[in-house]
């Protein structure tokens, strides 16, 4: 039986982002109004420069593409410069055709953060589900904000941040982990696990640990990536230094 999830180990960054912005670019010729998930952090960066080039190169169509952002910081608004919705305009939406009122977020500073999660898990049913999830990968093995825990959420939810988590972001709020928000909302596992096919990319040697127990290791709620274990259809899409403790084991 072939093992889940697949790995494809590419040269470098650059051409695991632009391996993944082609299947992007052809899925969306494919199905115009494709469903997106789509997730924030230093490794997607390469990804949405290289969708940004496609988009100007005529070869991807953002403008019926529906888009879910996996998490956000909780008390942080919308319009706050640290905020993952202001991450996505500055790297991706302000330089595409993407239809505003087609890019979902979850408010951070939404009046009642329970009944924010329900809204957001009732607009990806309504939009018909996830067609494509893209994840990166915490250096503790977290996929969105679901951290490792002896019990993960599935649904979308309200998440304490682990302090590596807080200190990882840190960049997005002056540099100072203490100033990141200590806790987050966030798609549960199941939301991540029913998309219909699921792309986690990871780059770079400080990910070959997690990345070596999500392939090799047991499906565990302390490494919340291993969960993808159990996914139809599901990649990882590496560079080789986060491939290089796979070893001969794949
Ligand atoms: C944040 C995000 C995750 C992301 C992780 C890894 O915590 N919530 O979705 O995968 O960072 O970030 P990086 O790619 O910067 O290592």
């Amino acid at each position: 039986m072939e093992r889940s999830p697949r790995v494809v180990i590419l040269a470098d960054a650059r051409a695991v982002a632009r391996e993944l912005a082609r299947r992007v670019g052809e899925t969306l010729r494919a199905k115009p109004d494709l469903v997106l998930g789509l997730p924030t952090g230093r490794t997607p960066l390469l990804l949405y420069q290289e969708l940004v080039e496609l988009y100007r190169r005529g070869e991807a169509d953002f403008s019926r593409a529906i888009t879910f952002n996996l998490d956000e910081f909780l008390g942080v608004s919308p319009g706050h410069p640290g905020s993952y919705r202001s991450f996505m305009r500055r790297f991706l939406f302000d330089h595409v055709n993407a239809d505003p009122s087609r890019t979902n977020f979850l408010d951070g500073a939404a009046a009642d953060p329970q009944e924010e999660c329900e809204r957001y898990e009732h607009e990806i049913d309504r939009a018909g589900g996830i067609d494509l999830q893209i994840l990166g990968i915490g250096t503790n093995g977290h996929i969105g904000f679901n951290e490792p825990a002896a019990e993960l959420e599935a649904r979308t939810h309200r998440v304490r941040l682990k302090p590596e988590t807080r200190r990882s972001n840190a960049a997005l709020f002056g540099g100072d982990a203490e100033t990141v928000p200590a806790e987050a909302l966030s798609m549960g596992m199941g939301t991540i696990l029913q998309a219909r096919a699921a792309v986690l990319i990871a780059t770079g040697r400080s990910k070959a640990l997690c990345v070596e127990r999500l392939v090799n290791g047991p499906i565990t709620t302390l490494l919340p990536a291993s969960f993808l274990q159990l996914h139809r259809n599901a990649d990882i899409y590496l560079d080789e230094e986060a491939a290089s403790a796979l070893g001969g084991t794949r």
